[in-house]
């Protein structure tokens, strides 16, 4: 298929063209680089030996974006395109529902009107809110408790809408859990700005020495040694559910869940990254971080018999390729 993948500099993008490349996929990708390096797509061409081709362009500019459907034929699109910072969205609220709404609208809107038929979005487990774990596809949702997870209940339901008035169209709702790792070569992987907020990438700096000490948020949870439970999944396992999300739609609206249905707490976390790479991570433990759930982890098994996907790599997987990546930087 020939594939646009909107915000495919980014992290999960970015492993995501790689797999589609290396299913036989041709890709485009559309992206503004407010949170990437154009460096990216060279270093996706380097591992896939193929051409990407490019385009610097902001998915909320209407005209550009119907420029670039003009010339190309997509068979599909994989919107990853948004802002994903929960503290900024708290700060600058306006900036995230301009930007992740708008641009969902518009590359709805000129897929309409192109008839490209297949649409994946980038959701997340943020829009289940404090249900209680393991989150399944069918539960209602509650509310977000921020902007940015808003955004996606909104994007959501727009979806929901526009695939409900218009017959024939594909529509894929994948709600990842939390991916961490980078691939294999460790020639891509996440690149946060400034101070991490992410917890993986917080543990890699502090192991390089560039942070002092991580910060536990909370050993008072309800969990098994106090501290948050999270869903981790390896990058390149979420990046191969897109491969199989995309190859298998149907008509109409699909939810998954990709997660590996499992929960790690960070002190776990922290003693197999620290097992693993044979490198120590200081710590001290404080307050919780105000909008934290104690637990976080998805049911898998609906994307497992619906689109025989199933997450592989392990944790110890997880922490060697981040760590790697961390090194190569
Ligand atoms: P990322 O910031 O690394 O990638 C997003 C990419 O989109 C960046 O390259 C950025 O430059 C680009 N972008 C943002 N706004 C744009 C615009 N208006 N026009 C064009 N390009 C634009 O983030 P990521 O971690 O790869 O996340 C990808 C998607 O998955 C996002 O929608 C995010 O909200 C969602 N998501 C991420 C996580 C996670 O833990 N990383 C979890 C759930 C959902
Ligand atoms: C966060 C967002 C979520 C978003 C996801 C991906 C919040 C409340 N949620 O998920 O909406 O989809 O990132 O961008 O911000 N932790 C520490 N110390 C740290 C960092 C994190 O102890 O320095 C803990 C957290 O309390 C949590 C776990 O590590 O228990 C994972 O945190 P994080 O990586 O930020 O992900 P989420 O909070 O699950």
């Amino acid at each position: 298929m020939n594939i646009l993948v909107t915000g495919g500099a980014g992290y999960i993008g970015s492993h995501t063209c790689v797999s589609l490349i290396e299913s036989g996929h041709t890709v485009t990708v559309m992206d503004n680089l407010c949170n990437s390096k154009v460096e990216t797509i060279d270093k996706i061409e380097l591992i896939t030996g193929k051409k990407v081709t490019f385009y610097n362009i902001d998915v909320t500019n209407e005209s550009e974006v119907d420029r670039i459907f003009s010339k190309h034929d997509f068979d599909a699109i994989i919107h990853f395109a948004g802002l994903k910072s929960v503290g900024e969205s708290v700060s600058k609220p306006l900036d995230y529902y301009y930007n992740n709404l708008l641009g969902t609208i518009v590359v709805c809107r000129v897929s309409l009107k192109y008839g490209v038929k297949r649409f994946v979005f980038s959701s997340s487990a943020t829009v289940y809110g404090d249900n209680e774990s393991p989150f399944v596809e069918t539960m209602k949702l509650l509310p977000a408790a921020n902007p940015y997870g808003e955004t996606k209940a909104m994007c959501e339901r727009i979806l929901m809408d526009m695939v409900k008035a218009n017959s024939g169209y594909s529509v894929t709702l994948l709600r990842y859990f939390n991916p961490i790792g980078a691939h294999e070569s460790g020639l891509i992987g996440e690149l946060p700005n400034g101070i991490p907020n992410n917890l993986m990438p917080y543990i890699t700096q502090v192991a390089k020495g560039k942070l002092e000490k991580l910060k536990i948020f909370g050993n008072d949870y309800p969990t098994a040694d106090g501290t948050g439970v999270r869903d981790y999944i390896h990058v390149m396992d979420l990046a191969e559910g897109h491969v199989v999300a995309v190859e298998k739609m149907k008509d109409g609206l699909q939810i998954y869940n990709l997660g590996t249905g499992k929960g790690t707490s960070v002190l776990q976390l922290v003693n197999v990254f620290e097992e693993v790479n044979g490198i120590r991570v200081p710590y001290e433990i404080t307050d919780r971080r105000p909008g934290d759930i104690a637990e976080c982890y998805a049911d898998a098994g609906k994307a497992e018999s619906e689109l025989g996907w199933k997450a592989r790599q392990t944790i110890r997987d997880m922490v060697r390729d981040s760590w790697r990546f961390e090194q190569n930087l």
